[in-house]
């Protein structure tokens, strides 16, 4: 008889301490992928429609949102949508339509910018603008603290293909973007994105990002821009590891150190705490200028 019971103790105890423990790593783990973003500057999540892209994405934010650096003001999060889809879906945060006004509050730590624009083109340099101020100001403030970086601008993109495109980082118009990629760390700028197709995506970008997030991949061109990053027997690997990935997971890669640096994290269904609630601009009254960077 008390044998029985000790035995029912320890079927009930084992797997509640593994739940607890898998849960705490997958905590651990999502505060390694934020500390990369931090690190690299930049992290772009890829999967096929529908995989969960968005929704680890708002884990990943809320993520940042709770921590103890963003309540000291040390992160400032702009996050981008094209499709509405954040606005009724999120945590309450303040949230613009940037089709009603483009003048964006700088004193918001986190703020939901919805793009309505049809033209990818006006979405494109809305997203350009915002990162130019933030360039900026950053080096405006670098310069004030004696070298020191005392906020980071996050700035998520949704669909990143839309807005830097496979040929997004060329040309003129490109340059600037170009230069946030691969220098926009240094000044505490920082990108996370999503995108459908690798093959979408500038290849410039893909090879200055160091993290990646994936899900399920589509197309022989995603398999070969796989193949194309790391050695072929690692690819393979990858490659395999992405066939067998439900909704909700990804494998964390660092496309550096494949072998020891890659895990597969498992993000539920976002649950919202509270909905965005619209910013009220607040109306001037005086004469105002503010910089125009062209
Ligand atoms: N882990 C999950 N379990 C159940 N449903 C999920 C999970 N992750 C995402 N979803 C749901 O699946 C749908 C697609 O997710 P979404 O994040 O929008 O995908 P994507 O951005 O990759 O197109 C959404 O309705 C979302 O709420
Ligand atoms: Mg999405």
């Amino acid at each position: 008889m008390v044998e029985e019971q000790i035995e029912e103790k320890i079927a009930i105890e084992i797997p509640e301490t593994e739940e607890t423990k898998s849960q705490e790593m997958g905590e651990e783990l999502l505060n390694k992928i934020v500390q990369c973003l931090v690190s690299n500057g930049k992290l772009i999540i890829v999967a096929i429609n529908g995989h969960g892209k968005s929704n680890a994405m708002k884990h990943i934010l809320r993520f940042l949102i709770n921590s103890q650096e963003y309540k000291n003001g040390r992160y400032r999060i702009r996050i981008t949508d094209t499709t509405d889809v954040w606005r009724w879906s999120y945590d309450s945060i303040p949230f613009i339509d940037i089709t009603k006004t483009q003048k964006v509050p700088s004193e918001e730590k986190a703020l939901l910018l919805d793009l309505g624009f049809s033209d990818s083109d006006a979405n494109t340099r809305i997203i350009e603008n915002l990162l130019r101020y933030d360039w900026i100001e950053q080096r405006e403030n670098i310069n004030k603290n004696q070298g020191q970086i005392q906020t980071y601008r996050i700035t998520a993109i949704e669909e990143m293909q839309n807005v830097l495109g496979s040929y997004g980082l060329n040309g003129k118009s490109g340059k600037f973007f170009l230069k946030v990629v691969s220098e926009g760390r240094n000044l505490g700028i920082f990108i996370l994105g999503t995108s459908q197709r690798f093959a979408d995506l500038s290849t410039k970008f893909v090879e200055r990002t160091r993290y990646f997030l994936l899900g399920a991949v589509s197309g022989s061109n995603d398999i070969q821009k796989i193949k194309a990053m790391m050695f072929s027997d690692q690819a393979r690997k990858v490659i395999d590891c992405l066939l067998g990935l439900k909704r909700g997971e990804f494998l964390f890669l660092d496309k550096e150190r494949p072998e020891e640096g890659s895990f597969i994290i498992y993000f539920p269904l976002f649950n919202p705490i509270g909905k965005p609630w619209e910013y009220n601009e607040k109306v001037p009254t005086k004469i105002e200028a503010r910089r125009a960077f062209l």
